[in-house]
């Protein structure tokens, strides 16, 4: 009987697909060579290659390394993570291996406390080309990295499935990329503690899915885009420590879903929009260190999800509103060194989270309205030094001697002895709110 052709090549077929079958949920050569580049260039483990022949086989693969089965039959590598234990950990000769981006299936790399003595870039090498960045990478976590230096390349933009983007505590420097803002898959964007200076671009207001973002401890300057208000999915923001001027834009209030907002240490200034009242899910408002120059905004006693407030150093002033008293939430308020004036609010004995209060440094007055118990539940945590018009009743001063809230008791002897204080806070304050504008 003869065989037609037709099934002579589908007999041939078959043997060549056991044959593969024999060869199957084995890495491409290819992709092992890759992962040995890799490892070459940023492994403190000299023998990888000879110890891991099949990096990913199960059973000998190495701790840091993870695999996944692909359509096509073959393992791939889905995940590197270096230095944490128990990881392996990088030489010190370690320099940022881009062939990562040769590596198909991966989804995932962390790199910290890695490059920390060679200095290395994320940029490409000129001789790479386009291809560079286009992977399917969806975490690219590198912190920790003192020795990486140079700019955040505009070339990331490539990197179109990025969820989770961390380049924290390294020193990147150089201008932030606007093509950063098109990966609109991003849920987690933090660039802080690295040397990134010049404005934010206004095309942040592109990353619509963004749940976090951190850009805090730069040298950031110019004003807080307004297209921030784009950020609807933001639950949290931290624009901390760097050079921000101009005011909190009024889109803030659009950001509905915000739990924590930290604006401390920059140059920000009044006014604050009204609209702010509409961020209810706000738990932390941290912004010292402003020179805000303006009365304490009552609005902030309508943000009643708050636990903590702060608002020290930042030439505040008028009275404190009332309306704070309505923070039942509130464990935590700091308003330490601004112009405050008038009395403490009543209120604020009946706020019974609270466990921080910091009132140092204004020119608050007339008599401290909490009890001994009140005073003895904060201890230490309770701080009215500074504030000479200030005195407190002569029971409750009596129970506290220990306590040295640092008020003194009521009595007229001291009315004097009080002004002449005053005078000199007061001058004090405003040295220090006139050398916050031209800082
Ligand atoms: C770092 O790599 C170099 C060159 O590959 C090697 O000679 C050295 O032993 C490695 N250092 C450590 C601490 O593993
Ligand atoms: C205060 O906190 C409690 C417990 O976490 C919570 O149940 C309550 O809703 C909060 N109150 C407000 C006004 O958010
Ligand atoms: C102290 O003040 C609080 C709040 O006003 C009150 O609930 C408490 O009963 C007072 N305690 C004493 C010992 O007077
Ligand atoms: C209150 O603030 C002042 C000034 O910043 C600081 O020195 C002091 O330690 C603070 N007090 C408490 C109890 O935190």
């Amino acid at each position: 009987m003869r065989y037609s052709s037709s099934t002579l090549l589908l007999l041939s077929l078959a043997s060549i697909l056991s044959l593969c079958s024999s060869n199957a949920k084995n890495m491409l050569p290819s992709e092992v060579e890759t992962l040995f580049k890799i490892m070459d260039s940023i492994s403190s483990d000299e023998k990888w290659r000879i110890s891991y022949p099949n990096p990913c086989n199960p059973g000998s693969t190495w701790l840091g390394v993870e695999c996944k089965l692909g359509q096509d039959n073959h393992l791939h590598v889905s995940r590197l993570d270096f230095g944490t234990h128990p990881n392996p950990t990088c030489n010190n000769t370690a320099t940022f291996p881009y062939q990562i981006f040769d590596l198909p299936h991966l989804e995932s790399v962390f790199f910290f406390r890695c490059f920390t003595h060679t200095k290395t870039t994320l940029s490409a090498p000129a001789n790479r080309g386009a291809a560079f960045f286009d992977s399917s990478l969806q975490q690219l976590s590198l912190r920790s990295n003192p020795a990486l230096v140079g700019p955040i390349p505009p070339q990331i933009s490539l990197l179109k499935s990025l969820k989770i983007l961390t380049l924290s505590q390294n020193h990147l420097s150089g201008h932030i990329p606007p093509g950063i803002f098109s990966l609109n898959s991003l849920l987690h964007l933090d660039l802080s503690y690295n040397m990134l200076t010049g404005p934010v671009p206004i095309q942040l207001g592109n990353l619509k899915n963004l749940q976090d973002l951190d850009l805090s401890y730069n040298s950031l300057t110019g004003p807080i885009p307004g297209t921030i208000g784009h950020l609807g999915m933001l639950q949290k923001l931290d624009l901390s420590s760097n050079s921000f001027v101009g005011t909190i834009p009024y889109s803030i209030e659009k950001l509905t879903l915000l739990t924590f907002m930290a604006l401390s240490n920059n140059k920000l200034r009044g006014n604050v929009p009204k609209g702010i009242l509409k961020l209810q899910s706000l738990q932390y408002f941290i912004m010292d260190d402003n020179p805000m120059y303006i009365p304490l905004p009552a609005e902030f006693g309508k943000l009643v999800k708050l636990q903590e407030l702060r608002l020290a150093n930042s030439c505040y002033s008028g009275m404190i509103p009332p309306s704070f008293s309505l923070l039942v939430n509130l464990s935590t308020l700091s308003l330490q060194n601004n112009r405050l004036t008038g009395k403490i609010p009543e209120g604020f004995s009946s706020l019974s989270r609270i466990y921080h209060l910091n009132l140092s440094g204004n020119l608050l007055g007339g008599v401290v309205p909490f009890n001994a118990s009140f005073m003895k539940r904060l201890g230490r945590n309770l701080d009215l030094r500074g504030n000479p018009g200030l005195c407190m009743s002569t029971s409750e001063a009596y129970n506290n001697v220990k306590i040295g809230s640092g008020v003194s008791v009521c009595g007229p002897g001291s009315l004097i002895k009080k002004s002449q204080a005053a005078a000199h806070g007061l001058s004090k304050l405003l040295f220090l709110c006139a050398a916050l504008v031209f800082m």
